[in-house]
């Protein structure tokens, strides 16, 4: 419950239940900008036609305006009135022409919603509903509409004017002024509409798509950081091409255009024919972003793309379908990184997002459904469920149906609805038919939240040669779905003999009741199970394996990905033992390890991904009650004792996979950079003498920044005073590059140091630090929120720390704001005096006068969910 003050206050539901088709439809909207930073006119002319036989006003969204002028079929009108944000006008006829103008502010929007300001480039961001901040229309994904757009502005600052479509028309005016006139030939809602005025320059290439149109590509951005493109506009041109081989999806427009800006609310932003970039996801060079930003360019770049038919051609009815276009799109662009290196190491990766992203988030009191039923905010449910886990669904059916039949079934949805705005239930219906398969019961993955747990219990009796695998599920409840129907859980098992032969070939089970027991016959050698293979099901899995059977299986597992699980769960299994016991054996953990290491046979990629212990949150995530010192000492132990007695393997590890020559961008030249940090992290957990000398050594050769930022990262982990010198040098050599701070920052509120809570204080101070700058205040803040160590040391400084920032930042930016609150709602998962003073802190920020309804809800939904 939330009390009565707030109760008043409280900002309106949205429930999926209320949806109505709209009352009016916009086929047209011709919008004419004068740009300014201080101060822009903008007209709207909308060609409205009434949707039915209804009496009903045209309502236009707002936000916080009033127009300075209403004509209605080309004449002035007065007859208007506003009732609160929503502009209203009674209309006697079915088809009218309305131009509003309003006059906005973009150099003081610092919400970074509709038109901004950004790096003195001006930009907008609608989804998902921005479009009101610029101008009044029905700011809803179900309006669709062609767009005209006209822009003009002054042709010093602004020489480069693009919005979305091809450009039709330019010119130059006598007062030091320009124009230039786009139009979109397909009709779109308004959270896809986008402009961009700017000092830019282009790294220009052309794609010629498979029905053989050429298309102009463009990835703008600051002339001096045009060297910085190249690696995105490659992976554009591949994903353009991949999108065509794999989903018979062909771009549509003659241009394409990419444009990075430094302040942005997310990752990027897919509005059609004009992508909107947060700079963090375009620029690199072998000096400044280290691997595993290269490989999340390529993936973002190709999620934006993909876009353009999941998410642009075939859009969302009402947001609460928002997964309709993200999971899927995350679930494509997972396919099309997949295939650009080591599938296996990329599935372990997706998986490690989601255990650290969503479980999380599905155990704790702001879970909801991939399709929600209600939101105060809708920007607040951007989340790791609807990408991720929404991901994991379109996996699962794509798993169900076979490559033939998720073809045919998306083929079908593209097809049935391309330029309309549809539902998941018209996407799983197309799977349906396509695949020729009933997903009734699978679409509880659309209505329920929470992680199902599957305990999976194999007995055998050699006599008979029959081995029994007993199933159950569960599901815990979340917050307003107390008991849970069970789901469809595609499951793929194999049985192994102790020999490390397979006994048969892997099959696909279907779990879809409460539970089930499998058969298997003729099984005399002692079987040991592999199951969950790939992660075919987004559940936890709870097993009796032992610690043998486990070490078995990491070592002759075929499937790498339960490979990797084997190894896991052996390392999970004796960190939990020793938070919860006091003690654990660490051998079975070593000899995996080694045995890992030393198979040559084995992808140097995955072994550096399958030596890794799971984090510390992720241990923490299986006790009743976390306690963070008793994980840190737990694994830290383990490390130690992991780096000690491998320490050869490690040295020789470390040496083979420094010998790579000068960097280049490759899958065995990453694979050799990602192992030497792991082999250096276990080589400085040893204790030895010289490990921060390598480190530091390391650190000064690097000729790459995934080199330099490893070692970084091991020295400022470490008791060395090297860190600190590291440190300087590292803010000195890039003082002048925000995506690097951001790492400097970053780097340092991540350390597992006693002294990160004061360091991190320190850096709040420091003069590059801004929380008006989204990238920046995640790299401080945010970083040290997830720092499951640091934020939970001492007396609760944490918790103040970032409830200050929250409230100070949702006064600039209530969106960024909100997205980092979650670490405050765990408190349920902390001893009791922890969970006091987090909760203290909720409720300090719910007693903030003025606060957003983003933070308000995320806040109240966390004290009370
Ligand atoms: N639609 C964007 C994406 O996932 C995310 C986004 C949402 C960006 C809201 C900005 C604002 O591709
Ligand atoms: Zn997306």
């Amino acid at each position: 419950m939330i009390d009565a003050q707030s109760a008043l206050a409280a900002p309106l539901v949205t429930r999926r239940e209320d949806y109505q088709p709209p009352d009016w439809l916009v086929p047209d909207i011709a919008l004419d900008f004068d740009l300014d930073p201080s101060s822009t006119r903008v007209t709207a002319i909308l060609d409205v036609t009434r949707s039915s036989a209804h009496e009903r006003p045209l309502r236009l969204d707002g936000d916080g305006q009033v127009p300075r002028k209403v004509l209605v079929d080309g004449v002035p009108h007065n007859d208007w009135r506003m009732d609160g944000d929503t502009l209203e006008i009674d209309l006697p006829g079915s088809a009218h022409r309305i131009e509003t103008e309003v006059v906005i502010h973009p150099d003081r929007n610092t919400q970074l919603m509709g038109l901004y300001a950004s790096g003195g480039n001006l930009c907008t961001q609608c989804e998902a509903e921005g479009f009101r901040r610029i101008t009044f229309f029905p700011d809803r994904p179900d309006v669709l509409a062609r767009y005209v757009v006209k822009m003009t502005a002054d042709r010093k600052r602004f020489p480069v004017l693009l919005a979305n479509g091809d450009p039709i028309a330019s010119g130059d005016l006598d007062d030091g002024r320009h124009w230039a006139e786009w139009r979109d030939p397909f009709p779109k809602p308004s959270y896809l509409f986008a402009l961009v005025a700017g000092d830019l320059s282009a790294n220009r290439a052309t794609f010629t798509t498979m029905s053989g149109r050429e298309v102009q590509l463009g990835i703008w951005v600051r002339e001096s950081d045009l060297p910085k493109t190249e690696h995105a506009l490659s992976a554009l041109r591949i994903a353009m091409a991949w999108d065509e081989r794999v989903y018979g999806r062909e771009y549509d427009l003659d241009v394409f255009n990419i444009v990075a800006v430094d302040d942005f609310n997310f990752g990027a932003m897919e509005n059609k024919g004009l992508n909107i970039f947060n700079s963090r996801y375009i620029l690199a060079d072998p000096d400044t972003a280290t691997d595993l930003d290269y490989d999340a360019i390529a993936a973002v770049v190709a999620h934006e793309y993909f876009h353009n038919w999941s998410g642009n051609r075939v859009t969302c009815r009402d947001w609460f379908q928002l997964s309709l276009k993200e999971g899927f799109t995350v679930f494509r662009d997972q396919g099309f990184s997949a295939d650009q290196g080591s599938a296996a190491v990329k599935r372990i990766e997706d998986v490690r997002t989601l255990r650290a992203a969503q479980f999380p988030e599905d155990a704790g009191p702001l879970a909801h459904p991939i399709r929600p039923d209600s939101y105060m905010e809708i920007s607040n449910f951007y989340t790791a469920t609807i990408y991720n886990k929404g991901a994991e669904v379109i996996r699962m059916i794509a798993t169900i149906l076979g490559p033939d039949g998720f073809r045919a079934g998306t083929d079908l949805y593209f097809d049935r609805y391309d330029g309309t705005a549809a539902t998941c239930d018209d996407f799983v219906r197309c799977m349906e038919f396509g695949g020729g398969v009933d997903l009734s019961q699978f679409r509880r993955w659309y209505s329920q939240a929470g992680t199902p747990r599957v305990s999976a219990v194999l007995d055998h009796d050699a006599g008979s040669g029959r081995a029994t695998l007993r199933l159950a599920q569960r599901t815990p409840p979340t917050p307003g779905q107390p008991d849970k129907e069970p789901f469809v859980l595609p499951l793929k098992l194999k049985l192994f003999g102790t020999a490390g032969t397979a006994l048969g070939a892997e099959q696909l089970y279907m779990l879809d009741r409460p539970t089930a027991e499998i058969v298997f016959d003729g099984v005399t050698d002692r079987p040991v199970l592999s199951i969950n293979r790939g992660f075919s099901a987004p559940v936890i899995i709870e097993s009796d394996r032992s610690s043998d059977d486990l070490k078995f299986l990491s070592a002759h597992d075929d499937d790498p990905f339960a490979r990797y699980e084997a190894m896991q769960q052996l390392m999970l299994d004796t960190l939990v033992a020793a938070v919860t016991l006091g003690r654990a054996d660490h051998q079975p953990v070593i000899e995996a390890v080694r045995r890992t290491l030393e198979d040559a046979a084995l992808d140097r990629a995955f072994v550096a991904e399958a030596v890794l212990l799971p984090s510390d949150a992720f241990v923490g995530d299986q006790l009743e009650t976390v306690d963070p010192e008793a994980v840190f000492r737990a694994r830290e132990a383990l490390r130690r004792d992991l780096g000690k007695t491998l320490a050869d393997l490690w040295r020789s590890a470390y040496a083979d996979a420094s010998r790579a020559g000068a960097f280049v961008y490759s899958p065995p030249a990453k694979a050799a950079r990602r192992m030497r940090s792991v082999a250096l992290g276990y080589i400085a957990a040893s204790g030895a003498e010289d490990a921060a000398d390598v480190a530091f050594a390391q650190f000064e050769a690097a000729d790459n920044m995934t080199d330099r930022q490893g070692a970084l990262t091991t020295l400022v982990n470490g008791k060395s005073d090297k860190r600190i010198a590291a440190l300087d040098i590292f803010y000195n050599r890039y003082s002048g590059d925000a995506l690097v701070l951001d790492k400097w920052f970053q780097t340092q509120a991540l350390s597992s140091r006693d002294d990160t809570p004061a360091v991190v204080a320190e850096l709040a101070r420091h003069p590059d630090f801004s929380l008006a700058n989204p990238n920046r205040a995640r790299s401080l803040v945010g970083a040290f929120g997830v720092n499951q160590r640091a934020f939970h040391l001492g007396d609760g400084a944490g918790y103040r720390f970032l409830a200050d920032h929250l409230i100070a930042l949702d006064k600039l930016n209530p969106q960024t704001a909100a997205k980092l609150l979650p670490p405050l709602g765990r408190w349920r998962r902390f001893d009791e005096k922890r969970a006091a003073s987090m909760k203290v802190e909720l409720e300090r920020i719910l007693a903030t006068p003025g606060l957003s309804k983003d933070l308000f809800e995320q806040a109240s939904r966390s004290l009370n969910g």
